[in-house]
């Protein structure tokens, strides 16, 4: 088994990615393009079987929330009501002999120092200055660095500016939750919902990150999936706590080994903030944020009446009483949960006295569910009792893969590596030369190895009994 903090992991991982079409290196052609990733073939199924079980978890499983697709663009007005143009920053500073940037908080926590993005220039150049003979730069190791300063992340653009100097730009968002602060009262207005009640959505946000790294963890383009749900303000701590459990078990269905899930509670809160928790995963490098759960009163509620002059009050309708509703959400990026989805599936193991690599997915997130293969690709009758085969399949289960590439042992690793639970193999009893075994095929699992003798007629069932759940 993979010890998980062997330090080649992340190595193994993002190499496993490419050569098996999980994740390519955005721009890759042209010499890439810092901190932007595309999903290949394999990643695309594996990323939307991850937001399907979410939006199942989130959406279609309760009554009580609703689903959104807000736009990426947005009035600039609502970065400045929710704080983003002004505060949406983190301290960088800047290497004076090769201009290499770097986040200052990040590093300091590195050396074991508590430093966050929410302390001011002031705090972060203090221990920024107290640590610095320990701060080496990533890029040239000299030490010889500029005071830290704050940096907004917002990214910009000229949608809808037309002046040449950019004057007034419009922003990518920086996160979809403001999408869905900004449509609760077309939501309410539309009459589905009354309190307390969620609005989720998936969907791409931009940042502007100093320091993109750890492969998928900090990218300057993302998904995040968020959802926010709005209760009556007496009520957020009671729901705050439903939602933290529900979040928890949401994620377990994942098949994600509970060992490397954890708790962190938030020490250094923003001032409207009631409490905040983050899931951290054991990524290879150790424990780390992979989605936040935050109880954030009416903040949101109040800066978007206040900075769009429309009263967001609900009022009661048993008691007609009006109030601001109060708001927790929960906010997971896909990228980060696909990394740790990754590294929890990682697995090496002997087999056939040779180690294999294979990613033990469960199998409903399996990027595909089945393979299928003629044993040789020379036998024409071999070959199309496969590809029937594969056709009745591919009717109920999807998606399946027909392979006759290279020896069977070869179909093997490669359906291992991208983690395929079954591999069924038509041969020549299938045909009918061993009269008991005709219409029959080899099954092999994934994890173990082993094959087993099953009647196509059962191969639908089976696989969707064990591939859908
Ligand atoms: N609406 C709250 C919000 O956006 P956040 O902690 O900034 O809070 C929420 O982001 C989640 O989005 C994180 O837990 C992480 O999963 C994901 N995320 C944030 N920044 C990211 C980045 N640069 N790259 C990848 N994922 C990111």
């Amino acid at each position: 088994m993979t010890n998980k903090k062997e330090d080649n992991l992340m190595e193994k991982i993002v190499s496993l990615c490419k050569r098996r079409g999980f994740v390519f290196p955005s721009s890759e052609i042209y010499g890439g393009f810092a901190g932007i990733y595309d999903f290949g073939p394999m990643g695309v199924e594996l990323e939307n079987n991850l937001k399907s079980h979410w939006w199942k978890w989130m959406v279609h499983k309760r009554q009580d929330i609703v689903g959104l697709d807000s736009s990426i663009f947005m009035s600039p007005k609502i970065w400045e009501a929710s704080g983003h143009t002004k505060g949406f920053s983190d301290p960088l500073a800047e290497c004076k002999e090769c201009n290499t940037r770097i986040r200052v908080d990040k590093i300091l926590n590195e050396l074991g120092v508590f430093a966050d993005e929410k302390m001011s220039e002031e705090e972060i150049n203090k221990l920024f200055e107290e640590n610095k003979s320990k701060i080496k730069c990533p890029n040239c190791g000299k030490q010889n660095f500029t005071k830290a300063r704050k940096f907004n992340l917002l990214v910009k653009s000229n949608l809808g500016d037309f002046t040449e100097s950019n004057t007034a730009p419009s922003y990518l968002r920086g996160e979809t939750c403001q999408g869905i602060y900004v449509n609760v009262k077309n939501v309410l207005d539309s009459g589905y919902m009354k309190l307390p009640f969620g609005i989720a959505q998936v969907g791409k946000a931009f940042r502007n990150e100093i320091a993109p790294r750890q492969f998928l963890f900090r990218t300057r383009e993302f998904e995040q999936m968020e959802m926010q749900y709005l209760t009556k303000p007496e009520e957020e701590m009671v729901e705050y706590e439903k939602l933290r459990d529900y979040r928890w078990k949401a994620i377990l269905s994942l098949g994600l080994k509970e060992e490397n899930l954890r708790w962190k509670k938030h020490d250094n809160l923003v001032f409207y903030a009631k409490e905040a928790y983050d899931i951290e995963y054991n990524y290879p490098w150790g424990f780390d944020e992979m989605e936040g759960i935050h109880a954030r009163g009416n903040y949101d509620l109040t800066q978007h009446s206040n900075g769009s002059g429309k009263d967001l009050s609900y009022q009661d309708p048993e008691t007609n009483e009006k109030f601001l509703p109060h708001i927790i959400e929960s906010s997971g990026g896909v990228g980060r949960l696909f990394f740790a989805v990754l590294c929890d599936a990682y697995t090496e193991d002997e087999l056939g006295g040779e180690t294999r690599v294979y990613l033990k997915f469960k199998p409903s997130l399996a990027p595909i569910k089945a393979a299928v293969f003629p044993l040789l690709k020379n036998k024409p009758e071999l070959v199309a009792k496969a590809k029937e085969v594969f056709a009745m399949l591919n009717e109920d289960v999807s998606p399946i893969m027909f392979d006759d590439n290279g020896n069977i042992g070869k179909r093997y690793r490669r359906q291992d590596e991208i983690g395929t639970p079954y591999c069924i193999t038509v041969d020549f009893d299938t045909l009918g030369e061993n009269e008991e075994m005709k219409d029959t095929v080899t099954l092999r699992d994934r994890d173990t190895g082993s094959q087993q003798r099953i009647k196509i007629s059962e191969l639908v069932e089976f696989l969707k009994d064990k591939t859908i759940k």
